[in-house]
This record gives structure tokens, sequence and C-alpha cells, in this order.
């Protein structure tokens, strides 16, 4: 079987398109063919060598991917050949057009879930969590995300879309921000040019947001509290742009009459509550089957250019989801 493999850590040259045996599935793992792998961050991460849960090398990249069951090892039950899943793990091992895997990273899809728009169901899952675990109590009505047009900001859009919350959208140029507009964004902010958090008071009659997706968070990242409503809470899932240069603690007394919070969130909080974790999944399963969910697909490429794909997710190339095609 065709794979995309690192030996080494780098920049997307160090991505070989290698054959390797196609793996037999051990005990308690099932055989998926894959449909559709998904490109996102994580896998830069994982490339980069700077994940903190990156496997030994050489490593096959790669956290999604949708597919169909080929064959069931020993001690499986409730999984069928044939049946159409989603596989969904850190740590590699996607890239592939086979993978065996431990049921424990399967998910059964409903027939009804298309198996490309499949592979940005962890995006989904994340943002999902971000909003109904890490931002618990928060009474969203508005809310901002930055690094919007790329695959968990679409995800995070269309979410809050569903559940009637106003989003402004912060991207890097006009083309993202009408992409994002185009999606469902409420307003949009261009962050090459505007500050976010004049723009944010701005946008909301002064009164600011209820919640901010921040993935790039940044030096200036204290100056972006100032955008936040009363009891109004920062959820980072990543600082893409840096760590902050002002000390956030005094920045936060420093505003204490709003009285803020700053929260970051890892999937991997879930690690030992994979309880919890199903409960996520299968509710974004449950919209997804239902038609809620519209994920935007930026392009279908062979698995072959997974060296290409991933020269587009370092320019900052991608709107939506980048999907491999095995
Ligand atoms: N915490 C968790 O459990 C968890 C789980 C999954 C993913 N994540 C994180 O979610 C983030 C988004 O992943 P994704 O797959 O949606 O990525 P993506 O599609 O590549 O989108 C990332 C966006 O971030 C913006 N950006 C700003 N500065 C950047 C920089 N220095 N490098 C790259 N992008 C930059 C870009 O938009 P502009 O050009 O408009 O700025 C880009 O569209 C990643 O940081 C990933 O690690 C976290």
């Amino acid at each position: 079987m065709k794979a995309a493999q690192i030996a080494a850590y780098g920049g997307p040259e160090v991505i070989e398109i290698v054959d390797l045996p196609t793996p037999e599935p051990g005990e308690g793992e099932v055989l998926v063919r894959a449909a559709a792998i998904g490109v996102g961050k994580p896998d830069f991460l994982l490339r980069s060598g700077i994940y903190k849960w990156k496997p030994p090398l050489p490593t096959i990249l790669g956290n999604e991917m949708s597919g169909h069951v080929e064959a069931v090892g020993p001690g499986v039950s409730g999984l069928n050949e044939g049946q159409p899943v989603l596989v969904f793990g850190t740590g590699g091992g996607r890239y592939a057009e086979y993978n065996t895997v431990s049921t424990s990273l399967v998910t059964p899809l409903p027939d009804s879930v298309d198996l490309d728009a499949a592979v940005s169901i962890p995006n989904y899952i994340i943002a999902w969590a971000l909003l109904f675990e890490a931002a618990r109590g928060i009474d969203v009505k508005t809310a901002y995300v930055n690094g919007a047009a790329g695959g968990m900001g679409t995800a995070i859009i269309d979410l809050c879309r569903s559940q009637d919350i106003d989003i402004i959208a912060g991207a890097s140029s006009d083309e993202k921000c009408a992409f994002v507009s185009e999606f469902g964004a409420t307003h949009t902010i261009n962050y090459s040019r505007d500050a976010v958090a004049e723009k944010a008071l701005e946008l909301t009659g002064g009164r600011g947001v209820d919640l901010a997706f921040d993935q790039l968070i940044g030096p200036r990242f204290t100056d972006s509290l100032d955008m936040l409503a009363p009891l109004g809470m920062v959820v980072s899932y990543n600082a893409l742009a840096g760590f902050p240069e002002d000390e956030l603690f005094a920045a936060m007394r420093a505003r204490v009459g709003k009285s803020l919070a700053v929260r970051c969130f890892s999937w991997h909080v879930f690690d030992d509550n994979p309880e919890k974790a199903q409960q996520n999944i299968e509710a974004v399963v449950e919209q997804f089957a239902a038609g809620t969910f519209n994920p935007p697909i930026h392009d279908r490429l062979p698995l072959a250019e997974a060296r290409h794909a991933h020269e587009l997710l370092d320019a900052r190339a991608i709107m939506g989801k980048l999907v491999l095609k095995p």
C-alpha cells in the first residue's frame, strides 16, 4: 500500500511516498481502507517534531481518516466488514491507503454521512468540546474566532451558526474574510489591517464578545482581553503566534471589573475519560447525520501529493479543509 511517511522532522520536503505491506489487524483492531484523509495543522506539528504526543520515527503522518472496515481482527465485536467509519486519534498513521487501528479510535458512521466531509468531523468535535466543555457556563450570544478560514475556524463558525451565536471572524486577508462571510460569519475583521479588540467592540456596540476562540494568542494577546464582555472567556486551543509579552495575570487583574477568564484547552484532557470523549464524538456525528453541518472543502488532492498539501498548509493557503484521496 502507498503511505506518506517521514523519517526525519522538518519542512514538507521530509514527506516521502513509500510502499509498505498492507497491515493485518491484530487483537482488538480493524483494518480500514481509506476513502478520504484530512490534512490539518496537527499534521504540521507532528511533521515538524514539535507535537507533544509524537510517535517514534519513521512514522506515517495524519490524524483523521474516513473509510470502510476491510477486515476485523480477533476479539472485535460491533464493527463489520464494509461498514463506513471515521478513524480519529492523534499520533499519526492516517496518510495511508490502509490503517490497522484499535477499535477505540474508530467511530461508526451512518450511511448518510459523506466520507469526504467526514474528515472534518474531528475539527467539529474539537469545536463542540471548546463550546460545550471548555466554555461551559458562559452564556454565549456573540463569539470571536481567529484563523477563521481554516479547518478549525470554519468548524467553529458552522457550529456557532447552528447555535444562533453571532460570530465575528478574524482572518489575515480580504479574500479569507470574504470566504468566511459567505460561509456564515456575521462580521469579519482583517487582522492584517485592523486592531481586533477595537473593531470587535465597535461591532458589538461597545459590549464585547462573550467568548473568543483563539488559536493564535501572540505577543499582544493581553490587548485582546479588551474585546471581551463582562464574564467573558478566551478559550485557547493553540498559540501559533507565540506567547503574550505581558504578564497575563497582571493584565487580567487590571480588568478585574469584567471578571474575565482564559482557558487553555487540549482534546488530550479526555485521554483518561474516554466516555466523555465519546459523548462529544457521538453528539457531533449525530449532527452530521442530520445534515446540520456543511464543512467547506478547499480541494481534494491525491495522497501522492501529500508534500504539496503541506506546502499549502505552511503557506496558510487553505480555506476550509484540504482532503487527500488514496
Ligand atoms: N487543542 C486541541 O485539542 C486541538 C485539536 C485540533 C487542532 N488544534 C489546533 O487547531 C489549530 C487549527 O488547526 P487547523 O487544522 O484548522 O489549521 P488550518 O486549517 O491551517 O488553519 C489555521 C489558521 O491559522 C491562521 N494562522 C495564523 N498564524 C499562523 C501561523 N503562524 N501558522 C499557521 N497558521 C496561522 C491561518 O489563518 P490566517 O492566515 O487567516 O491568519 C490559518 O488559516 C491548530 O493550531 C491545531 O494545532 C487543537
